[in-house]
């Protein structure tokens, strides 16, 4: 589960300090890469020495530090990992964060971040009672942080309570529990295909289709809303970027073709692109003019290349899950597994996109996921939530232990 997951872990300056090191070694035997930062007072209790040995990696700390930023920005820092662990986080930590104060390097990866935040607290137990603490710690729960523990028990300073850090073990299970829940695709990286492509007959003039780029762009979210790293390559279309995916803007097929080879290797495919099969075999550098008593031009058109086939016939960079769209306006079903055979992808997603159905540029789709296994029918729903549920099913087939890619 936590094989090829990039943890950024921040270590503030307890006595529990010495638990991290142990989480990272854990973290290390699963295969999960750990970046740390650490906190100026976190280098008393551990030294960045045993944290460097332990992570394999160097160790961050310092917001000024000219090196670090030319190698690696703290924006970046914040937006590497795929789940960000505070461990131990003292009370301190914790007010900084409610009240959104960056003023060294691990409270300001806390405020760039995009990513979850999982928080182990760890001090003593009446600054843990303190309402000040339970203030922020309930603003900190209300912004969607997540918490391990505290736990009850005998403390460093000899009294009994509420505010020890949870062990290792419990840290390392919320951390599984995090990534099989909340973004069960993070480590995965995904490319889709969204809207219409353009192909040029002259420099204004243009063959294009109603593709709406809703259902792809859905696509594209969801999958990076799982924690996926998506690239979305795109079409024009009237769709905003949707947040947390890298988007390439492409015109013609050839365009779409070189930016998806391009983008491999990758874990996922889904290519919901209404791409156009055909484009003018010249493309004239001039715009055709209209002649007086000349009889109209004809087009010849030559075939484009098939993204989708060759993603799905990659070789060894074949994504380990290749997912097509149909647009049928007869014999759904039937031309759908068909094409699922001539396309060698591992699903299609199916639709109906005869004019009544209102498929096309509107906000439903009603599809049928074909798999080795069969046909689907699924409800009509609106196209975010073809996405999620699409999403969830793509989840669902890398829960089991497919490796990630990179
Ligand atoms: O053969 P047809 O165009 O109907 O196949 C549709 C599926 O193939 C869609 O997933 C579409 O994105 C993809 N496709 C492609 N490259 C093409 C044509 C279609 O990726 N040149």
């Amino acid at each position: 589960m936590l094989h090829g997951k990039r943890i950024l872990l921040i270590i503030s300056g307890g006595i529990a300090a010495y638990k991290s090191l142990d989480l990272i070694r854990r973290l290390r035997e699963r295969g999960t890469a750990v970046r740390c930062v650490l906190t100026d007072s976190a280098t008393q209790f551990v030294t960045p020495l045993s944290v460097s040995a332990l992570s394999e990696d160097r160790v961050y700390g310092d917001l000024f530090s000219l090196t670090d930023e030319a190698e690696i920005g703290h924006i970046q820092l914040s937006r590497d990992a795929d789940l960000l662990v505070v461990a131990p986080a003292t009370t301190n930590i914790m007010a900084k964060m409610a009240q959104g104060i960056g003023d060294d390097l691990a409270t300001t990866v806390l405020l760039a971040t995009d990513k979850d935040v999982l928080v182990a607290p760890s001090m003593n137990v009446r600054m843990w009672e303190h309402a000040a603490t339970q203030t922020n710690i309930a603003t900190l729960k209300s912004r969607g942080i997540w918490f391990a523990g505290p736990t009850e028990g005998a403390m460093a300073c000899g009294e009994f309570g509420e505010g020890r850090m949870v062990e290792p073990l419990e840290v390392l299970a919320e951390i599984e529990s995090y990534f099989t829940t909340s973004a069960p695709l993070a480590g995965r990286r995904a490319i889709v295909t969204s809207g219409p492509t353009l192909e040029a007959i002259d420099p204004v003039r243009y063959i294009a289709n109603r593709s709406s780029g809703k259902q792809g762009h859905a696509i594209a979210a969801a999958l990076a809303h799982m924690g996926a790293e998506t690239i979305l390559v795109t079409g024009p279309t009237n769709e905003t970027a949707p947040a947390g995916v890298d988007v390439r803007h492409i015109e013609s097929a050839r365009e779409m073709y070189d930016v998806c080879v391009g983008a491999l290797p990758a874990d996922i495919a889904v290519c919901a692109a209404a791409v156009a099969d055909w484009r003018p075999a010249r493309q004239g550098d001039r715009k055709i003019k209209k002649e007086k008593g000349a009889a109209p031009p004809s087009i010849e058109m030559v075939e484009n290349p098939d993204i989708l086939r060759t993603l799905s016939s990659a070789g060894n960079q074949r994504p380990a899950l290749v997912v097509g769209f149909a647009a049928e306006t007869g014999d759904l079903i039937a031309n759908a597994t068909a094409k699922l055979m001539r396309k060698e992808c591992d699903w299609i997603v199916a639709n109906d996109v005869s004019a009544d159905t209102g498929t096309f540029g509107g906000d439903t789709n009603t599809v049928h996921l074909i798999t080795a296994n069969g046909s689907e029918d699924w409800p009509v729903m609106r196209k975010n939530e073809v996405a999620d549920r699409l999403a969830e099913r793509i989840a669902g087939r890398f829960n089991q232990s497919t490796e990630a890619v990179g």
